[in-house]
């Protein structure tokens, strides 16, 4: 994959991320996701490759753009496989809360998982407790293994979880073993992120979200040396019998994070809202926007940080 890419698609979610964040605080989640859909389309349609969406806004009945196998790019280039969301943390946005993303990886064809549009029970690590998790032994375990890891009593931990009622068990258990939780109304990805952020302030994340962004965050942690593992979870028939369709057959297995995102993989997010990972994108005067975005490649492990000054009229969207 030519590494220029990278920089390529860093447009991509800066278009995506400015177009939403002029709708941050408004209190209509569908506006702000479709302006980052529409933006990230226009701008990726104008790169040279041929594209096709794999994690994208949903099956093609439900979402006009960006839908799963939607053929995205100018046609003529490499063929790359993309796992997308132009707008995590569609409610933070329309709430005008932290950490709302724009992001996209991109890896060779047929190296992301198909994921359906259930839900995953995630746990996610810095690089320093790569190898060390297993989803399969449960929180406890985990923690005090994480701790030993780290060197630090499990009463240290910084544990991210998203603040659902479906958490409950979960956070009695983590709270049973005295460490410390960090309970996030949303996003993930960014959340998963965090833990390979030395400023980060987190440890791990458990609990479970959409499987599509656990798709997106293993992504990022295979380029950041974290480690990530996924199990989706299933709450109807409907919803087995369509990971079926899409090839699933082990409905239980434990995904590493090589089998979510494969081979070599490229990244790149930009901050909508401010955020503990990156800032969000400002408007300054009537002139100026500025937009705070990470790219990062998986064989190389380089993560560059990019200010960007747009001038307006001229911005990427
Ligand atoms: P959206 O941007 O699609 O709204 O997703 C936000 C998010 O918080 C994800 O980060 C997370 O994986 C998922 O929603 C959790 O789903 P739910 O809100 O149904 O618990």
């Amino acid at each position: 994959m030519d590494r220029n890419f990278a920089l390529e698609f860093v447009r991509v979610t800066e278009a995506a991320a400015i177009a939403s964040a002029k709708l941050m605080g408004r209190g209509d989640e569908t506006a702000a996701d479709l302006a980052a859909v529409e933006a990230m389309r226009q701008r990726m349609n104008s790169i040279q490759f041929d594209g096709r969406v794999v994690i994208g806004e949903g099956e093609r009945d439900e979402a006009p753009m960006l839908y799963i196998g939607e053929r995205v790019g100018a046609g003529d280039g490499p063929k790359l496989d993309l796992a997308l969301d132009p707008l995590e943390g569609t409610t933070i946005c329309a709430n005008g809360g932290t950490n709302a993303l724009s992001v996209i990886a991109i890896a060779d064809e047929g190296n992301f998982l198909h994921a359906p549009d259930v839900y995953m029970e995630k746990i996610a690590v810095g690089p320093s407790c790569k190898g060390i998790i297993d989803l399969n032994l449960g929180v406890t375990e985990n923690l005090r293994r994480i701790a030993a890891q780290k060197n630090i009593p499990v009463q240290s931990l910084t544990v991210i979880i998203l603040d659902r009622p479906r958490h409950a068990e979960l956070m009695h258990e983590v709270r049973g073993l005295g460490s410390r939780i960090w309970l996030i109304g949303d996003g993930d990805v960014s959340a998963a992120i965090a833990t390979c952020k030395r400023s980060g302030g987190v440890d791990v994340l458990v609990g479970t979200g959409g499987a599509p962004e656990g798709v997106i965050a293993a992504a990022a942690l295979r380029c950041m040396g974290g480690d990530f593992q996924g199990r989706l979870i299933f709450r109807t028939d409907a919803e087995r019998a369509r990971a079926r369709k899409m090839g699933i057959t082990d409905l239980n297995k434990v995904y590493q994070i090589d089998e979510l995102a494969k081979g070599p993989v490229m990244f790149s997010a930009t901050g909508v809202t401010q955020g503990t990972f990156l800032d969000g994108v400002q408007f300054k005067g009537t002139q100026r926007i500025t937009t705070h975005s990470v790219v990062m490649r998986s064989d190389t492990g380089t993560i560059r940080y990019i200010e960007a000054e747009h001038h307006i009229g001229t911005e990427p969207n």
